[in-house]
């Protein structure tokens, strides 16, 4: 297949190529867009052949549901068979933005979408380009990152590119996207929402909303075989770089010490002089620190959103360097901060060493 890039600046002054995405959708192909926290891969939510094709293009498991897009509130109600009090409330804080509801289905919605579970995804995104894409298809548009399976989020159309050129219809190259990291989403079919995967609307940003959360075990650790996250996504090792990953994390409460710094360098310098390549990541108060090693700054530990930003195309540059070992300093689990410790620590399928 022959994957047509376009360029888009601005939603406003794109409509012709955005109509003509818009038909690809409608017709059942699939589109790669921008949305503000990172790509994603565009189907008829309401097609299940549609729908089929992402998981092949992704080489995604069957069993892991896609996120249904929409733009504008009154697009949800068709696509679910209630809007919980908790769930009217979060929509009407965080959206369009970088927040995702899980609700129970309506007999619209196809299993094909979801997964085979009686509740859908569903998220209003702040992007404009998103947002007219949707608006001309005219469907909810079923969209999960526009990665191959167990990379991590492309952040970039170069890293659609890479991933799906030849394997889908289009990209529409919006440049970098806002966020980096993939939207929160909480499941509201309860009688307390349960968070299920953290982003940059926070755990604090929640509470403030509706009071109590309950955090779902994956958002913490590992999940156990015999354990079922309420986002099957959250059981396969996700977001990873081909090289090992190890996280090094300072005493409870301390974040960043001079052990963390030197127990990285000497791990470093061991695989080095065995021959390895090593990546390094840091941040800007930290580049001075590591004298040998690739050294990449994830961003400034005093603005975390920065780190965020950066972290998933640090990881793939990784990648495209050929390093065989990466050793990343952790960082606060505090607000933006338990995103980017769920996803780096995700990344090293766990494996941390802590100081
Ligand atoms: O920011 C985002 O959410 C991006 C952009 C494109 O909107 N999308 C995204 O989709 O991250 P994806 O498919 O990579 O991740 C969706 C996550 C998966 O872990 C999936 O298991 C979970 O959402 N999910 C989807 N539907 C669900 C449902 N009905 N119940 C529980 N979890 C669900
Ligand atoms: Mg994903």
């Amino acid at each position: 297949m022959d994957t047509k890039l376009i360029y888009v600046g601005e939603a406003e002054s794109a409509d012709r190529e955005l109509a003509a995405a818009a038909q690809i959708i409608k017709a059942g192909g699939l589109v790669a867009f921008p949305t503000e926290t990172v790509y994603g891969l565009g189907a008829n939510a309401l097609d299940e052949t549609a729908a089929g094709k992402i998981y092949e293009a992704k080489g995604r498991p069957s069993d892991n549901p896609l996120i249904a897009h929409i733009a504008s509130f009154a697009e949800l109600k068709p696509l679910v068979s209630v809007i919980p009090e908790s769930g009217r409330k979060l929509a009407e804080a965080f959206w369009p933005g970088p927040l995702t509801l899980v609700f129970s289905k309506s007999e619209l919605v196809p299993y094909g979408t979801t997964g085979g579970l009686d509740t859908v995804a569903v998220r209003l995104p702040g992007h404009p380009i998103a947002r007219r894409l949707i608006t001309l298809a005219g469907v909810p548009v079923a969209a999960p990152s526009a990665n191959t399976s167990g990379r991590p989020s492309p952040t970039k159309a170069e890293h659609v590119r890479q991933d799906m050129n030849g394997r889908i219809d289009m990209i529409i190259d919006g440049g970098s996207v806002g966020i980096g990291m993939e939207s929160t989403i909480v499941d509201v079919t309860g009688r307390v929402p349960v968070l299920l995967r953290p982003g940059a609307v926070t755990l604090e940003m929640l509470e403030q909303t509706v009071g109590e959360i309950e955090l779902d075990p994956a958002v913490l650790g590992p999940v156990a075989k015999d354990q079922k996250p309420k986002a099957p996504g959250m059981k396969y090792r996700h977001y990873a770089p081909q090289a090992a990953l190890t996280v090094v994390e300072g005493k409870a409460g301390l974040g960043l010490t001079d052990d963390v710094i030197a127990t990285i360098n000497r791990l470093a310098a061991d695989r080095i002089r065995a021959g390895y390549r090593v990546g390094i990541l840091c941040t800007d108060e930290t580049k001075t620190c590591y004298p040998q090693g690739i050294l990449r700054s994830a961003g400034r530990r005093s603005a975390p959103e920065t780190i965020a930003h950066n972290l998933f195309a640090i990881l793939r540059e990784f990648d495209d360097l050929r390093v065989d070992y990466i050793y990343s300093e952790s960082f606060s689990r505090e607000q933006i901060g338990q995103a980017i410790m769920n996803r780096l620590t995700k990344a090293a399928g766990y494996h941390i060493i802590q100081i």
